[in-house]
């Protein structure tokens, strides 16, 4: 290994979230560059098929080691993080509850870095975080959002429990490189999108009262393949010189809105959808949220202005920093990759890719 990675191939890394739908292919790609001393942490209940694919694929199933337990005991955490030197951390909340988040994103990211300093050879961790941790209320329609945007300082008011349990993870992160020497990385990937992953991401649109709306659909999406993405992580995971970067993961070609739902429902079953301009959404979004504060929340205030923005005001995105850092490059092009994507989907209309 060149003195440019940190890591041997004969260090053991940790890998959270393993089974999940960006981890599987994390798992896969370091069994493709040669890595063999692997643990993998599921937990007790996880559908295990994605990841025993990968392993059957690469006959690794003797030397890659399933973990079973859950991020929450720090007894587990102990059990995995054990004389590991680098984690690539995954695992997160997704759950709609604001506790539920902050449980298993925030509290569980807080016991495994505790774990690691304890217990093991850190030699980095790769945290995995979003998008969702910004917040473009400040910026332009069509300018710049990279590393350098600010952070989303009212996730309660956005309604985006996810979004929180990001921050409160990024937050703890940062607080440990600082106080306990953590050797970490953060990357926040965009829109991972590819085989597996079969509903639409709220960027496109998003159902309502039996239609599904797509905001504007001129903005461009910050899409990244997951395979890109993945390999992305990997190489954060390895790289020299880049403790306590934060790097942004979109791939090139970006689409726009309405090109990606153009492709998708040519592919999939015919749904009904409609396209409202930004200033409609936004100012629907208004006036759903003050229903929603004077009539005390007999709604929930799934639409408001920090969503809408977030998710349709449209900016522009940069890869620049982490192709800079990592030597990252999209390992596969946007038009290969929306072809694996849609390919997923059957065109006889049984499915319902809208379901989630
Ligand atoms: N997908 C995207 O578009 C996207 C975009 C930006 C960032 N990300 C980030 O990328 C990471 C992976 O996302 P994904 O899309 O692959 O999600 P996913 O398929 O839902 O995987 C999440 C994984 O976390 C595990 N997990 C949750 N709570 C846990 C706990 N307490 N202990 C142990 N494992 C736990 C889940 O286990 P079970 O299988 O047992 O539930 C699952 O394997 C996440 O950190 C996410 O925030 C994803």
């Amino acid at each position: 290994m060149s003195s440019e990675y940190i890591a041997l191939a004969s260090d053991r890394i940790l890998v959270t979230g393993s089974n999940g739908f960006i981890g599987t292919r994390v798992v896969e790609i370091l069994l493709g560059y040669g890595y063999r001393n692997i643990r993998c942490f599921v937990r007790p209940s996880s559908r295990l098929d994605r990841l025993e694919k990968v392993l059957s694929q690469f006959d690794a199933g003797k030397d890659v080691a399933l973990v079973t337990g859950d991020l929450l005991s720090p007894t587990d955490c102990r059990k995995a993080a054990e004389g590991v030197s680098v984690i690539y951390h995954l695992a997160a909340g997704m759950e709609k509850s604001f506790a539920g988040a902050f449980m298993n994103s925030a509290l569980a990211t807080r016991n495994l870095m505790d774990a690691f300093l304890r217990f093991a050879k850190p030699k980095r961790f790769v945290n995995v975080s979003s998008f969702a941790v910004y917040s473009n209320l400040a910026l332009k329609r069509g300018a710049l959002l990279d590393e350098n945007c600010p952070l989303e300082d009212a996730p309660q008011e956005r309604f985006d429990a996810y979004g929180f349990g990001k921050l409160k993870q990024e937050e703890l992160v940062k607080e440990y490189g600082e106080v306990h020497n953590l050797p970490y990385v953060i990357l926040r990937p965009g829109y991972v999108f590819g085989p597996g992953k079969r509903e639409l991401n709220g960027r496109v649109g998003t159902s309502a009262f039996g239609l599904f709306v797509q905001v504007s659909g001129t903005q461009s999406l910050p899409l990244t393949y997951v395979d890109n993405c993945a390999e992305a992580i990997v190489l954060a995971g390895f790289k020299a010189g880049i403790d306590s970067e934060i790097l942004n993961v979109v791939d090139d070609e970006l689409l726009t809105g309405q090109q990606f739902l153009k492709a998708y429902k040519d592919k999939t079953k015919s749904f009904i959808s409609v396209r409202i301009p930004y200033v409609v959404g936004y100012t629907m979004s208004l006036l759903w949220e003050k229903y929603c504060q004077r009539s005390k929340n007999q709604l929930p205030p799934a639409f408001n202005r920090r969503r809408c923005s977030a998710e349709w005001k449209g900016n522009r995105y940069s890869n620049q920093k982490l192709k800079e850092r990592l030597g990252w490059k999209p390992r596969v092009p946007m038009e290969r990759a929306m072809e694996a994507f849609l390919s997923q989907f059957t065109s006889n209309g049984n499915d319902d890719p809208l379901k989630r």
